[in-house]
Order: C-alpha cells, then sequence, then structure tokens
C-alpha cells in the first residue's frame, strides 16, 4: 500500500519534469535574442565574388548576428574548389585562418582589402554575371547557402 503511493508521486514528479524541459524549449525556438541557449541569428548580405583571373577567386559578404550568442565562421565549401579557406589580411600578406568570429549583435565583415573567402584551385573559371554557391558552416548556427553573384575583377562596393 505504502509502495505503490511512491510509484504514483515519482510518475507525478516525472511528468512535472517533462512539462518544464518541453516549455524551455519551446522559449529559445522562437527566436528571440535574450536566449543564451538558442541558436545565433545570422544574415548574409552583399555577397559577391570578382571575376578571378587565375586559378583561384576571392569571396566577399557580410554577415550580421542579430542575436546575443556570438558564432563563429569556421568554414566554407563550394562546389567549384576542393579547398576554399578563409584568410585574413594583415600588411599585405594574407594567411589562412581556423576561423572568424561572429560577434552578439555584431558583424562579420569580409571585404576586399581584409578578410576573404579564398577558392583555391578553381575547378571551374566562373564569369562575371555567374553565380556560384557556396555553404557557410558555423560553429553554432545551422549552414546557410549562399550564391556568390560573379562580378567584374576589380568590382568593390566600397569604391563608388
Ligand atoms: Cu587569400
Amino acid at each position: 500500500m505504502n509502495r505503490r503511493t511512491t510509484v504514483l508521486s515519482a510518475s507525478v514528479a516525472l511528468t512535472a519534469a517533462l512539462a518544464l524541459s518541453g516549455c524551455s524549449s519551446d522559449g529559445s525556438s522562437d527566436g528571440s535574442a535574450a536566449g543564451s541557449d538558442g541558436k545565433p541569428e545570422l544574415k548574409v548580405s552583399g555577397a559577391f565574388m570578382p571575376q578571378p583571373v587565375m586559378d583561384m577567386a576571392g569571396g566577399f559578404l557580410t554577415i550580421k548576428n542579430d542575436s546575443g550568442t556570438a558564432d563563429k565562421l569556421t568554414s566554407v565549401t563550394s562546389p567549384i574548389s576542393g579547398d576554399v579557406q578563409i584568410h585574413e589580411s594583415k600588411n599585405q600578406k594574407m594567411q589562412q585562418v581556423k576561423s572568424f568570429d561572429i560577434p552578439a549583435n555584431g558583424k562579420l565583415d569580409l571585404e576586399r582589402g581584409g578578410s576573404h573567402i579564398m577558392f583555391m584551385g578553381l575547378k571551374t573559371k566562373p564569369k562575371q554575371g555567374d553565380k556560384v554557391s557556396i555553404v557557410l558552416h558555423f560553429e553554432k548556427a545551422d549552414p546557410i547557402k549562399v550564391d556568390l553573384p560573379v562580378e567584374a575583377a576589380t568590382h568593390n562596393p566600397k569604391q563608388q
């Protein structure tokens, strides 16, 4: 008789725990920026690739983070290259890095003369007007697919 009471209260406690965890996962999926365990909300804009002049190409874009959770760009993949790297530029030289920080409520700018995506050993040479498909991979956020419009070799949106 005692034993039956114990089993019953254990099952009530379990149900309460499930209800609680269900509630908290609803809270993080509503996209509100306040959730510290939610995935960062990233938006990509201004993406382009200057028409390549050699068998490598650069890629430029801005990733905006509208959430309170910082993230990192960790890699880029594309069908046009088996070796897509991320580079930073320092003292006119560029070097490969493992990741780029995307600050909470901030942005990561990949722009000419600065940090950029670098496509090594192009399998095909895209021409102005083409689109190059890439996938951005992040530490926390889900991957984002982006089509880079191919612009003139000298294109630079910051110099107009
Ligand atoms: Cu580079």
